[in-house]
């Protein structure tokens, strides 16, 4: 392929009230608020040198807009504008200032009728890795990862390794080798999009890169300092797959975020993708305490980049044996 997706970029959320959305992003986990104004606030982490990687925006309608992708040149964004229409998928163009701080930006559907954004620029802002005086909450960093639940993995896997240009690092596979979830990047780590079997086209979570686990722990004595224990799902704790030292919290609207720390490389041209059985209990926990019901069951719509109504989801080809689930 002849463009260059650099990495997930940004999230666009609905949220039904910002300041409850600020007291949670910004005064409890640390996110650096970029601006704002009556209907949206711009996040982002204290190493992120662009204007934010994290949009709460005001609506009684829950959702996720976006998830948006950055490629390395304008030229990219008409590239995969032709290769989406080719493929008879949707396409529409927002033109630079229709969406604050951002360039001209290509949104579509793909094959999972996920909404996907694709942009070249963003306003820059001032990178804050070495203010440890504003080192707050979680210590937020970047943006990692964007986790998602599709009723078909392998269609999903085929069109972002064949025709979108990412490897895959890891995936787990059931008794017939039928491709289950897939571990997806383009920046040379872990992933930048995973893909789950599950009702959907759905997010399960979005996440962010901490700097060590002890921000993670220090997270939880934060949020229950604060009132937030409820918050705390799943955590911390260590996956099997990824290597992933995890923290899920919901937030106040429900949407699932990951606190994520131990990450690896994935550069070399002969990585060879890690496989996982979906009977291995490991890929879930390395250490083997068990996530809850929620977190299986419970994700959050995506919206219409047209009709901005939520996406009509489909029940997924696999069904698993166990009642266990994924990751
Ligand atoms: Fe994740």
């Amino acid at each position: 392929m002849d463009f260059n997706i650099i990495r997930v970029a940004r999230v666009v959320l609905n949220v039904s009230d910002l300041d409850r959305s600020r007291d949670f992003y910004v005064k409890t986990l640390g996110f650096i608020e970029t601006e704002s104004d009556s209907e949206h606030i711009y996040l982002r982490g204290l190493e992120e040198h662009v204007h934010h990687s994290l949009v709460l925006k005001k609506s009684e309608k829950k959702g996720v807009q976006a998830l948006g992708y950055k490629v390395a040149s304008e030229g990219d964004l008409d590239k995969l504008a032709l290769l989406f229409q080719s493929k008879g998928l949707r396409t529409k163009w927002l033109e630079k200032g229709t969406q604050h701080a951002l360039g001209r930006a290509l949104h579509v559907h793909d094959v999972s009728n996920l909404p996907l954004e694709f942009f070249c620029e963003m306003d820059g802002a001032e990178r804050l890795l070495q203010r440890y005086d504003l080192y707050r909450g979680s210590r937020v960093q970047r943006i990692d990862h964007v986790n998602c639940a599709v009723p078909d993995v392998q269609k999903a896997y085929d069109f972002f390794t064949n025709e979108l240009g990412f490897s895959c690092s890891e995936y787990t596979a059931n008794e017939e080798e039928k491709l289950w979830a897939a571990w997806l990047h383009r920046k040379p780590c872990v992933h930048d999009q995973a893909f789950m079997n599950g009702v959907g086209p759905r997010l399960h979570h979005f996440a962010y890169w901490l700097p060590d686990p002890m921000a993670l722990i220090h997270t939880c004595d934060v949020l229950a300092s604060v009132g937030y224990a409820d918050s705390i799902e799943r955590g911390p704790g260590r996956h099997g797959l990824s290597n992933a030292f995890f923290l899920y919290l919901r937030d106040p609207d429900g949407y699932r975020i990951e606190l994520y720390n131990g990450d690896y490389l994935t550069s070399d041209p002969d990585f060879k993708p890690i496989r996982w059985d979906l009977n291995d209990e490991r890929r879930q926990t390395f250490w083997g305490h068990k996530a809850p019901d929620s977190w299986f069951n419970e994700t959050s719509p995506f919206l219409d980049i047209d009709t901005g109504e939520q996406v009509e989801n489909s029940e997924p080809t696999l069904t698993q044996k166990k009642p266990e689930f994924i990751i």
